[in-house]
């Protein structure tokens, strides 16, 4: 299928990109879940235009070199099975826009939608001082947390430093790096020895099995930010360990656990998990109440070694 020629409109080179990825076997979950938006998205990065530029007319035209910029994009997703993200750099998250690389998980979790909501009923209005993001890849959910929670101050961990590299440099952009401290830490360890208000996580949960039968798409993304051993909880299972340590007295952990939550019922079954409804899609978080952790007994409570 030939692409439109110079000079081709916007709209015809959508058409037509989205003609392109329609055809191939792609697997879509990295923002979009359809060949239209994916093909708007690598168009407006081939003709030089953010995707959210308000000025741009589907009608306008393009010349030779952006034409072959578009069909260089779209050729990659198609050959590389490459995300658009990875092949724009750019993502969204809670409505902001961050840069990645292939040292970060492409932005997408449903925890946007609880943050934004100020994780109403349990904290709401209620001000809080400290929030600690356990992974935070290019930074997005200590972002929308500190935009969420303007009184917070808010710490951000990762184990990987190119993950905060790229981090600082989104903070930065967002102007939020006053707001937002950086800490290279595997979970706790490497924290100041604080107390949190609220300890929110989207870490690594994909089980093994699941791990084996990702589509192409997903195996350009970190495996470690992905994969968390045979049952998806090798860093989930400490995490909520050691939590209760870490957070205020009237403190708040969320975890997203993706499928692994049925893995976690079963290890604990007695952990008063409650599990979040999202009116914009999305499952498989939790949230947890300091006081239910402390009194938590997780030794008795466990099943399956
Ligand atoms: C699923 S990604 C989430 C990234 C980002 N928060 C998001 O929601 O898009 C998980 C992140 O946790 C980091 N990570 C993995 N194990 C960790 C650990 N033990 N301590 C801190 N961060 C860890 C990974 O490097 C990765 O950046």
């Amino acid at each position: 299928m030939n692409i439109p020629q110079p000079p081709a409109t916007l709209l015809e080179l959508v058409d037509w990109a989205e003609r392109r990825l329609a055809m191939a076997p792609l697997a879509y979950g990295h923002g979009t879940d359809n060949p239209r938006d994916e093909a708007a998205w690598l168009v407006l990065a081939g003709a030089g235009h953010a995707p959210d530029d308000p000025a741009v007319d589907p009608a306008a035209r393009v010349g030779a070199d952006a034409v072959k910029a578009i069909e260089e994009l779209v050729r990659r997703r198609i050959d590389e099975r490459r995300p658009t993200a990875y092949l724009t750099g750019r993502a969204w998250f809670a409505g902001l826009p961050f840069r990645v690389n292939e040292h970060v998980l492409v932005p997408r979790s449903p925890l946007a939608e609880p943050i934004a909501a100020r994780f109403a009923p349990w904290i709401g209005a209620r001000a809080l001082d400290r929030i600690l993001e356990i992974g935070t890849g290019c930074g997005c959910i200590a972002a929308a947390c500190a935009r969420a929670f303007p009184e917070a101050r808010v710490d951000a961990t990762d184990i990987d430093d190119q993950a905060l590299a790229l981090a600082a440099t989104n903070l930065g952009d967002l102007g939020l790096e006053g707001r937002v401290s950086l800490h290279r830490a595997d979970l706790f360890d490497g924290l100041p020895r604080v107390r949190y208000d609220l300890i929110v996580s989207n870490p690594p949960y994909v089980d093994r099995a699941a791990m084996e039968a990702l589509p192409a798409e997903y195996r350009h993304e970190p495996g470690a930010a992905l994969g968390a051993g045979e049952d998806g909880l090798d860093v989930i299972r400490p995490l909520l360990r050691a939590a209760a340590d870490w957070l205020a007295e009237d403190g708040l952990l969320v975890i997203e656990t993706g499928r692994a939550g049925a893995a976690l019922t079963a290890r604990w079954p007695l952990l008063p998990m409650i599990w979040l409804e999202f009116e914009y899609g999305g499952d498989g978080v939790f949230a947890i109440e300091a006081d239910a952790l402390r009194s938590h007994d997780f030794m008795a409570d466990a099943r399956g070694g």
